[in-house]
């Protein structure tokens, strides 16, 4: 008899941003005059730059004749946009990788769900908590969470981060096989020190671990002492892998681009993580469309980088005007000066989900519940920065008058 994956039914209501999607439905059903501003999945707003959209019409106009036309591409990525990326997001930094240690893809997220594939399903991981949802959601698919006891999973070693701890992860207890690390933080827009995440390496390279890095928000970092990728580190190519994404940097959440570094340096049992990745990628995805990754290929020209630091200096200026405005409304808050999300507490006596629902209902205010990214998000709502400027000034007007 067929049997489906019974790891799925384990899995606990829907995923956070599709719940939040359907209560926001259903109120906006039930008031269909409110004028609702949404602060909740961190969804860009301002439009792909320009020198991108240029890049994209040139590659349109490409496939429309038979001379210049392309069928499938390299599964793995064009060399041009992983010669760009090489050149930019690491040379530049003093990071030293070869072309097939870069391997580019349709986005962060199904990365980092994805990369389970080459790990056994008995290996131990370990999650921050709080944390973005997607590493929790496709272990427990992969069946490698244990069971859900209504507010954990029984397989995960979860690694709090509190106020009292500044947010910052211990070592794992008991030890890990796979620690997710995601920084500038998502959902709590904290940064890590070079130390802080020296830590980690070396802690990864002493128990032959791997460190599954997410740095989607890197060009978030103001702090010029702030690393933006765990390569930085010495000794991270023997324990590391790193997933990028276009999304939040040059406003491809829609596009879809990204791409995951994994060193050949990285063996684990005489296998190269590199060639399992690969042969993973190019058996399961046919590669990302090749007008996209010219519009990729542009961000990294002279006039896409302008674009593209114009549009973070404006999402950056959002997080500082719901930085003040909450805190100034009385609300504590975290978060927001090297990265999109700002982490605000619930006033006293308020869960997030309540908070929420006030929120929504009262102020018509989309946020998202600390609740919902694990247990130790309760009493916290994160707020995102991508929003329009007017939209999220009278955002936090609103909350003020809520509050
Ligand atoms: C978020 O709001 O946490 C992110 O936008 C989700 C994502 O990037 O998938």
């Amino acid at each position: 008899m067929l049997k489906i994956n019974s790891n799925y039914q384990k899995l606990p209501g829907s995923y956070l941003f599709s719940e939040i999607a359907r209560r926001v439905q259903i109120f906006s059903q039930e008031h269909p005059d409110a004028d609702i501003i949404r602060l909740g999945i961190g969804d860009v707003t301002l439009p792909l730059p320009e020198a991108v959209i240029l890049a994209m019409h040139a590659a349109v106009e490409e496939m429309g004749h038979k001379e210049t036309f392309r069928g499938y591409g390299p599964e793995l990525g064009y060399d041009f946009l992983r010669q760009a990326i090489l050149d930019h997001d690491y040379k530049a930094r003093g990071v030293e990788l070869s072309l097939d240690e870069i391997i580019v893809s349709d986005g962060a997220k199904s990365d980092c769900g994805n990369i389970g594939d080459i790990f056994d399903v008995d290996n131990v991981v370990a999650v921050c908590d709080p944390v973005y949802p997607v590493y929790v959601d496709t272990n427990a698919m992969a069946g490698r969470a244990g069971d859900y006891d209504g507010e954990k999973w029984t397989r995960l070693v979860y690694m709090p981060c509190r106020e009292e701890n500044g947010f910052l992860p211990q070592l794992p207890e008991p030890d890990a096989d796979l620690i997710y690390l995601c920084y500038p933080n998502n959902p709590m827009g904290t940064v890590a020190s070079r130390k802080e995440l020296q830590k980690w390496v070396d802690y990864a390279n002493a128990k032959g671990s791997v460190i599954l890095f997410d740095s989607a928000y890197e060009a978030f970092i103001t702090d010029p002492d702030i690393p933006h990728s765990i390569f930085e580190i010495p000794g991270a190519k023997t324990c590391a892998i790193e997933f990028r994404s276009f999304s939040k940097t040059a406003g491809f959440t829609g596009t879809r681009c990204g791409y995951t570094v994994v060193p050949k340096e990285l063996v684990r049992q005489n296998v190269s993580l590199n060639q399992m990745w690969a042969r993973r990628q190019s058996t399961k995805f046919n590669g990302t469309a090749y007008v996209i990754q010219r519009g990729a290929e542009a961000v990294y020209t002279a006039a896409g980088q302008a674009q593209v630091k114009a549009n973070i200096a404006y999402y950056l200026e959002n997080a500082a005007t719901i930085r003040s405005g909450l805190a100034g409304a009385g609300l504590t808050v975290y978060g927001g000066e090297n990265a999109p999300y700002i982490w605000c507490k619930t006033p006293a006596g308020l869960d997030s989900w309540s908070f929420f629902d006030q929120l929504l209902q009262k102020a018509h205010v989309v946020t998202t519940p600390g609740a919902g990214f694990g247990p130790n998000g309760e009493g916290y709502i994160r707020r995102t920065a991508f929003g329009d400027k007017v939209a999220t000034a009278q955002a936090v007007a609103r909350i003020a008058a809520v509050l």
